[in-house]
């Protein structure tokens, strides 16, 4: 097969949702029609559930299970899909954004009963930072949910995207009776089954056919005038639209069910786009280059402190990886070779020889790695677009074992190169301030520095709003704006000035005391804009 063949072939890609929308469910339904599994149940959830009871290596211990399903590849119609998981868990959810980065594209579930959810808009907004194309999933399509409808008019005002429906649901709850297929104009009658793997699927050109009443029963009448009216309010689906995530394909199913799974299967690689290019520093790579180029979005460390070593997940860009070959570590300028790279098949995991733009591969790293660095064949650039958002939840590090400080610095050090957290560092004092999404991360984190490094530490909470990344053209006026604001300056780890807010009111006051400056709540805003405001 040839280079280009190898990469026609490849679709990468993430389900997200929020968590209970039915992520879980449908990720082990496509594995199934993948034949990657053979059981129902044989995935497990990677969610992480807090309770009052369990204690921090509980959470470890259900962390662990998500090694297993990072990256999961199977093989479906001659396509290779390399579907990339992410934790349902709100607390991680600065993983799911790297794990964005790694994607050329996204399905989105959505819970009929409950709608978009807040996580569901905060995923979007990341999706849509980057123009990551999106399929929508709306679930649960066969409990008592809301209108078809009402879910497209929530999915277009609170995700901010045109949608566009290609399959319809005939009712719900009780009375779900199947969906239509608008794209293929056939007809999938619904049958509550959750072992089944193909769907039996009626093929209807023409609505008018009888064949639909002796189907759809009562509803037959319903769905021909829920058509006319999609056909009538909709344009037909503008691919290159949705390619360029301007438009979202809606599907409506019942993941457990195993119910409008494989339509949304069949349509997602007719439609998905297969590994695109990126951007670096420098310029734009494509995908058909011949030389070998990729990014690490994700590390995971061993939590077995007898076993240190950690797994760096890179995306190959362009070219072909080698086992054994020789790559430029672009930050390091050092060359490294792999004698493991693995690849993940749903839950096993092999070493791999070759690897293509696309493809996920794991490679066992001894501390040379962090979030964002770049392999090459030797050209000096770095990709970019691994953002770190603004933490929701600052502390401040404190040392309680003074005879352990280098531990210590050296633990926080690895442990926000992996992406754990982020690391601020008052330039007054040296302070370090920690920022996170979720509480859990500190618990994470104070164990790690422990069990890991031998450090012993406290975190004391800080009352900041955002960490807003400041840049200006007048280097003046941001000189002075870092010297009133000395108390809130501080730098992220490539340092970047990085102003924490103690309020909105605060921040907003700044901002029109200081027009010249921009404060940005991601630390992405060369290639993309998001100012905070
Ligand atoms: P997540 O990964 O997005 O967090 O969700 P997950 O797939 O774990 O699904 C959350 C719950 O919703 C599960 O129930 C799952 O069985 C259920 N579910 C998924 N798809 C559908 C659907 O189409 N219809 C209905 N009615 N339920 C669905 P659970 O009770 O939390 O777990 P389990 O014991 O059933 O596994």
């Amino acid at each position: 097969m040839s280079f280009t063949e190898e990469i026609a072939k490849r679709k990468t890609f993430a389900i997200i949702s929020h968590p209970d929308a039915g992520k879980t469910t449908l990720t082990e339904k496509f594995l199934l029609f993948g034949g990657a599994i053979q059981t129902a149940g044989a995935v497990k959830s990677n969610k992480i559930t807090k309770t009052a009871a369990s204690d921090f290596m509980d959470i470890e211990r259900q962390r662990g299970i998500s090694v297993a399903t990072s990256v999961m590849g199977f093989e479906y119609k001659d396509h290779l899909i390399n579907l990339l998981d992410t934790p349902g868990h709100k607390d991680f959810a600065e993983d799911t954004y790297r794990t964005l980065t790694a994607v050329d594209s996204v399905i989105l579930v959505v819970d009929s009963v409950k709608g978009v959810e807040t996580q569901t808009e905060r995923l979007m907004e990341v999706c849509r930072m980057r123009d990551t194309p999106v399929i929508i999933f709306v679930n649960k399509m066969d409990l008592e949910g809301r209108e078809a409808f009402d879910i497209l008019d929530e999915l277009e005002e609170k995700l901010k995207i045109d949608v566009r429906p290609l399959s319809w649901p005939i009712s719900k709850g009780y009375s779900f009776k199947g969906v239509y297929n608008l794209y293929k104009n056939s007809l999938n009658i619904f049958e509550a089954n959750k072992t089944k793997i193909a769907d039996e699927v009626v093929a209807i050109e023409d609505l008018n056919d009888p064949l639909l009443n002796s189907l759809a029963g009562e509803y037959a009448d319903q769905l021909r005038e829920d058509v006319d009216l999609i056909n009538g309010v909709y344009e037909p689906l503008d691919r290159e639209a949705y390619l360029k995530g301007k438009i979202a394909p809606v599907f409506f199913g019942s993941a457990v069910n195993n119910f409008g799974v494989q339509e949304l299967l069949d349509s997602f690689l007719e439609l998905a786009p297969i590994p695109q290019g990126r951007m670096t520093n420098t310029r734009f790579i494509e995908p058909e280059e011949q030389k070998f180029t990729g990014f690490i979005f994700k590390i995971h460390a061993n939590i077995d402190p007898k076993h240190r070593d950690r797994i760096a997940f890179l995306r190959v860009c362009s070219g072909k990886f080698e086992r054994n070959k020789f790559f430029q570590h672009v930050r390091l300028d050092k060359k490294l070779k792999f004698a493991n790279p693995a690849t993940f098949m749903a839950q096993s995991k092999s070493v791999v020889e070759e690897a293509y733009p696309g493809d996920v591969i794991g490679l066992y790293d001894t501390g040379n790695f962090k979030i964002g660095d770049t392999l090459t064949e030797g050209e000096a650039m770095q990709f970019q677009g691994i953002p770190s958002f603004s933490p929701e939840i600052f502390k401040e590090l404190v040392n309680k074992d003074p005879m352990k400080s280098k531990q210590l610095e050296k633990g926080i050090e690895q442990l926000t190169d992996e992406g754990v957290a982020q690391l601020f560092v008052r330039e007054i004092g040296n302070r370090k301030i920690v920022g996170t999404v979720g509480e859990l991360q500190f618990e994470v984190i104070q164990y790690r520095l422990e069990h890991e490094y031998g450090a012993k530490c406290e975190f004391q909470p800080k009352n900041y709003y955002k960490a807003c990344w400041i840049t200006s053209e007048n280097e003046t006026k941001k000189a002075e704006f870092k010297r009133i604001k000395s108390l809130e300056m501080v730098v992220d780890k490539d340092g970047n000035d990085v102003y924490l807010a103690p309020s909105k009111f605060i921040l907003d006051m700044e901002r029109n005391n200081f027009p010249e400056l921009e404060f940005h709540f991601t630390s992405e805003f060369k290639t993309k804009e998001e100012s905070a405001g």
